[in-house]
C-alpha cells in the first residue's frame, strides 16, 4: 500500500496517534533489552530464540513507524527511555509481564481501531506478544525448576 491511509486524511485520530507513539517505544526498548536477555542467556538455544523475538519487535518497530509515517507524514526517532534489568532471572520476569501487558494495550488499539489494516496489524503483533510471554514464561519455569533441585 502507498499514501497516506484514507479515513485520517481529513481527521487524524490523536488518541491512536498517542497509541502507536507508546508501540513505537515499547517496541524500540525491547528491540534493546532483549539483546542485552540473549547475551545473559544459558544456552545457545534459549539466546537463538531470544533473538528471534527479538526479529519480531523490529518487525513491529518498522511496521509502527511506516503506519505513523503514513498517518503524520512524520518519522519518529524514538530513543531508548527505560533501563533493562540487571540479570537474566530479573529480566525474564520483567519480559513475562511487559508482553502480556502489551498483549492487552495491542487489543484494545486494534478493537477501537476504524480502519481495517490497522484492526489487523494490531491482532497479528497481539499474537507475536503473546507468543513471546509463553517462550520467557518456559525459560523462567526452566530456570527456577533447575535453581530448585
Ligand atoms: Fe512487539
Ligand atoms: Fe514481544
Amino acid at each position: 500500500m502507498t499514501g497516506y491511509l484514507d479515513p485520517f486524511i481529513r481527521g487524524v485520530d490523536h488518541h491512536l496517534l498517542a497509541d502507536i507513539k507508546k508501540a513505537i517505544q515499547g517496541e524500540y526498548n525491547a528491540i534493546h533489552c532483549y539483546q542485552l536477555l540473549a547475551e545473559q542467556a544459558p544456552s545457545s538455544k534459549e539466546r537463538k530464540q531470544i533473538l528471534e523475538i527479538r526479529e519480531d519487535e523490529i518487525k513491529h518497530y518498522n511496521q509502527f513507524i511506516n503506519l505513523y509515517y503514513r498517518l503524520t507524514g512524520k518519522r519518529l526517532k524514538p530513543q531508548v527511555t527505560e533501563s533493562c534489568p540487571s540479570n537474566y532471572l530479573e529480566g525474564l520476569k520483567f519480559s513475562i509481564e511487559d508482553e502480556q501487558e502489551t498483549v492487552d494495550f495491542y487489543l484494545e488499539i486494534s478493537d477501537k481501531a476504524k480502519e481495517s489494516y490497522i484492526r489487523k496489524l494490531f491482532k497479528r503483533a497481539a499474537k507475536d506478544e503473546q507468543n513471546h510471554a509463553v517462550w520467557f514464561l518456559y525459560f523462567y519455569t526452566k530456570y527456577c525448576c533447575k535453581k530448585a533441585k
